[in-house]
């Protein structure tokens, strides 16, 4: 209530982008009071057996995470963390630290609950990456969301994503080849089949040397046909992926209740929020049911209330994630999410 009635309304006369730094500073200071961690995180957190999975060989408290881009330099970790997430993808992530687009490049269309970005892949690097991970959480889990640097050629991209997988492999659960992202020229090329399969070769190489492998996921972008999400299922089974997160933020601008004229003056970028919905449930749906529930999958896009969280898990999701929610509904949606699902599981 006060959130959606007083602090919303105030956010949103502001900069998009300014208020997420405000936020999450103003967090990291208020999180510095002993106790507020504590008091926060015993508030917002729902325990309970029901909310326990085992996917991917992992251990979640709760299936609710927060999905990639909101913490791209992994600063936030232990301060979302106490919000009730079962789990926190940073990222993305990039070898070499890089600016980003252009501001302004966060755009709120509040008719639809939707965000537009196109960050560009802003953040600080792998190396600054590392080091804030060594100071994680250890009883959360954290997952990386890799991206290649906006001047890597397509034809390199594969070695940007080696490089960031060794250089974490140490300080995160899970990885995320990320290559759905709408906002790096070109990017989208590499959801091809050859130029997939490369990266991953690479990247599972490495990874079955190890002595204990790592999960590693393909985040897919709501923009593939049929066809492409047949060839996302056979990559994932030859190259024994761990799963796939879907979806990624959409260049559609179908279905809107935003006015033309504002929708062309943001122009270009990735759509997120409340339009994605029915998307991301058809392509969970579909990639479910055509796969045979052959791998995890964790269901992102579009989830607002406690309703739409179920609606993925019942589509074919294991996990889901949430952004634009967070933002709409505010930090308590974890918590109202998770009471749910915990009441729901209780009485299946
Ligand atoms: C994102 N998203 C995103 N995804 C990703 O894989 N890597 C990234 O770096 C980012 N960055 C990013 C920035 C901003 C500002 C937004 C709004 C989104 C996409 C995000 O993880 C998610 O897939 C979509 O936003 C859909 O979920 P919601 O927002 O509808 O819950």
């Amino acid at each position: 209530m006060l959130y959606k009635h007083l602090i919303k309304p105030l956010f949103f006369r502001f900069d998009a982008e300014k208020v997420h730094h405000f936020v999450t500073s103003s967090l990291k200071t208020a999180f510095k009071i002993p106790g507020v961690r504590r008091c926060i995180k015993s508030y917002c957190t729902v325990q309970s057996p029901n909310l326990e999975k085992e996917v991917f060989g992992l251990h979640f408290k709760n299936p609710v995470g927060l999905a990639a881009g909101f913490d791209k330099n992994a600063d936030f970790v232990n301060e979302m963390g106490a919000f009730g997430f079962g789990f926190i993808e940073t990222g993305a992530v990039t070898p070499l630290p890089q600016p980003g687009n252009p501001k302004p490049r966060l755009f709120r269309l509040p008719e639809d609950k939707a965000l537009i970005n196109r960050m560009g892949f802003n953040n600080k690097g792998v190396d600054y990456h590392a080091r804030q991970l060594i100071k994680r959480p250890k009883d959360l889990i954290i997952g990386v969301n890799l991206g290649k640097n906006m001047e890597t050629p397509n034809e390199k991209a594969a070695d940007d994503y080696l490089l960031l997988f060794e250089r974490l492999f140490d300080y995160a659960d899970y990885f995320v080849i990320n290559v759905s992202c709408p906002n790096i020229t070109d990017l989208h090329e590499l959801q091809d089949k050859d130029f997939l399969l490369e990266i991953i070769g690479k990247i599972q190489n490495k990874n079955r040397r190890k002595p204990k492998p790592k999960p590693v996921l393909l985040k897919i972008s709501p923009d593939l046909n049929n066809h492409q999400l047949d060839e996302v299922i056979e990559i994932v089974k030859e190259s024994k992926l761990s799963g796939v997160i879907a979806i990624n933020t959409t260049v559609s601008r179908d279905g809107l209740q935003t006015g033309n004229d504002k929708v062309k003056k943001i122009g270009r970028g990735g759509l997120s929020g409340l339009p994605l919905k029915q998307r991301a449930l058809e392509t969970i749906r579909y990639l479910s049911e055509k796969s045979g529930k052959a791998f995890p999958i964790i269901g992102v896009g579009g989830i607002f209330t406690p309703g739409d969280a179920k609606a993925m898990l019942e589509a074919g999701a294991d996990l889901i994630q949430i952004y634009t929610g967070f933002i709409y509904e505010g930090p308590l949606v974890v918590k109202k999410i998770n009471k749910y699902l915990e009441k729901t599981y209780k009485s299946a």
